[in-house]
């Protein structure tokens, strides 16, 4: 980037490390400020890494309208690798990972996503069974149990599900607490959280290799992921080696497992805050859900009311705050050229408050009309590298309200600004406790 055409630098960078320590406390407010501070382009610093946060539908356009040769996603996803294994993802070369995307859509093709809503429908109506009329739960830890249960049994089918133990869960949070700011930086350093990430992808390897061999061992048909993995084909007409199968579950399991459960969490916080709008959501519900009774079949259906109130969470929660690509070669947009080593950092989080594309933007609107450019709205990123889970998260969210509001009347047992964002790792969560009262509804 040459002196005279470089975007304004944001303010507060320290002489070794510029903006790092701040970014690392909160990295969502900090690209809020550098927006704030710098406009539509604003140039930080992370321990010599120069990056550009690039704002609003223009920009999001330009930059997931260019190649992967020219933006690469996965040489600033690199700290991945130990997560996901070599040859998985960021781990192979390109036309690889391209094809290993087409299977993980593949695995969530309609046919499966039917089986998928009668498996979360029966996940939920029985983890809820025994709620009784009313209670106070910790509804992130409620949501992030609930959903373990649902994707574990989508991909893997019912009898690893019936198999599952705590310890499954505790080895994907040793995989999250690795996902920080300081693995962007140096993902093999010293730090004890990669010594545990490595550890837990050892066991992880373990666990699923044995679930690789006795689904080949047992054969027959079976609607799930595991078995879209086992049955893929590249384009030369050869599988994919089991080994590296694990790592398929671990990418499609982390891609969906945290966003899904914080998307979630938020939208009952939401719901807390906004009894108005928890009574239209309900009384769609009643209309589709009521006379049906069948849960799967209601996931499956249109519910504009509960999509807008998930949108417009995802609108203010987005759980993925910075999403990057790294310059290979030169980029030019609106008279600036970025050279090769820069990172562009989207943030779905600061654009979703623009205010000439969202007015108000802090006010949580249910009935907030869509904007127009189609690329102003990216909780789920855009272009050819848009979110493949997009259907299923949204599938999973609408059978876990259509059952809670059909039974219960959700409300805060804090006030409500006590519910804040949070950000232990790079993915955007609720404070702990994320505590709500349920209490069972007047028929
Ligand atoms: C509310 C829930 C979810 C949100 C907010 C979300 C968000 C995103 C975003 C922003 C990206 C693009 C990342 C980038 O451009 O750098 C992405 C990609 C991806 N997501 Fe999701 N996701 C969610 C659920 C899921 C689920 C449930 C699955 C799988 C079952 C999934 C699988 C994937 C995969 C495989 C990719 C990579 C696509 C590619 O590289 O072409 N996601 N997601």
């Amino acid at each position: 980037m040459t002196d005279s055409i470089r975007p304004q630098i944001v303010s507060g960078a320290k002489p070794e490390t510029g903006h790092y320590e701040e970014f690392l406390v909160h990295p969502a407010r900090f690209l809020y400020r550098a927006w704030q501070e710098r406009g539509e382009l604003a140039e930080f610093d992370l321990g010599g890494m120069r990056n550009v946060l690039v704002v609003g539908p223009d920009a999001h356009e330009a930059v997931y309208r260019a190649s992967d040769e020219q933006l690469s996603t996965s040489a600033p996803y690199q700290y991945m690798v130990p997560v996901f294994g070599e040859g998985i993802q960021y781990g192979a070369p390109l036309e690889i990972e391209r094809q290993q995307v087409k299977f993980l859509s593949n695995a969530l093709r309609p046919v499966n996503m039917k089986r998928y809503a009668q498996v979360i429908a029966e996940e939920v109506e029985d983890f809820i069974a025994d709620w009784g009329d009313a209670g106070e739960r910790d509804f992130h830890e409620t949501f992030k149990e609930m959903v373990l249960g649902t994707s574990t049994h989508c991909l893997m089918g019912g009898a690893f599900r019936r198999k599952l133990t705590t310890e499954f869960g505790e080895l994907f949070h040793d995989l999250e607490e690795a996902i920080s700011v300081s693995a962007v930086l140096d993902a093999h350093s010293e730090d004890g959280a990669f010594s545990r990430r490595d550890n837990a992808r050892a066991r992880l390897q373990e666990m699923l290799m044995e679930a690789v061999a006795e689904r080949r061992c047992e054969g027959g048909e079976h609607i799930d992921m595991l078995q879209t993995f086992l049955d893929a084909r590249y384009a030369d007409g050869t599988g994919m080696a089991d080994e590296l199968i694990p790592g398929m579950i671990i990418w499609i399991m982390f891609a969906g497992f945290h966003t899904s459960s914080n998307t979630a969490s938020w939208m009952s916080v939401e719901l807390g805050r906004h009894p108005e709008y928890q009574r239209e959501v309900a009384e769609e519900v009643a209309e589709v859900y009521g006379n049906s009774s069948d849960l799967s079949f209601t996931a499956l259906r249109e519910m504009p009311l509960m999509e807008a109130f998930a949108n417009e969470t995802l609108r203010l929660h987005p759980p993925l705050c910075a999403l990057m690509r790294e310059v290979m070669e030169p980029f030019e947009y609106k008279g600036y050229v970025f050279e090769p080593g820069t990172t562009l950092v989207i943030s779905p989080y600061v654009s979703h408050r623009v205010p000439e594309v969202f007015p108000e933007p802090e006010c949580f609107d249910l009935h907030r009309p869509e904007p127009e450019h189609i690329f102003a709205s990216i909780p789920f990123g855009g272009g050819k590298r848009k979110c493949v889970g997009n259907a299923f998260a949204i599938l999973q969210v609408k059978a876990i309200f259509s059952a809670l509001l059909s039974r219960y009347e959700l409300s805060l047992v804090d006030p409500p600004e006590t519910y804040e964002e949070v950000m232990p790792s790079l993915i955007l969560r609720p404070s702990d406790p994320c505590r709500l009262r349920y209490t069972r509804r007047e028929r």
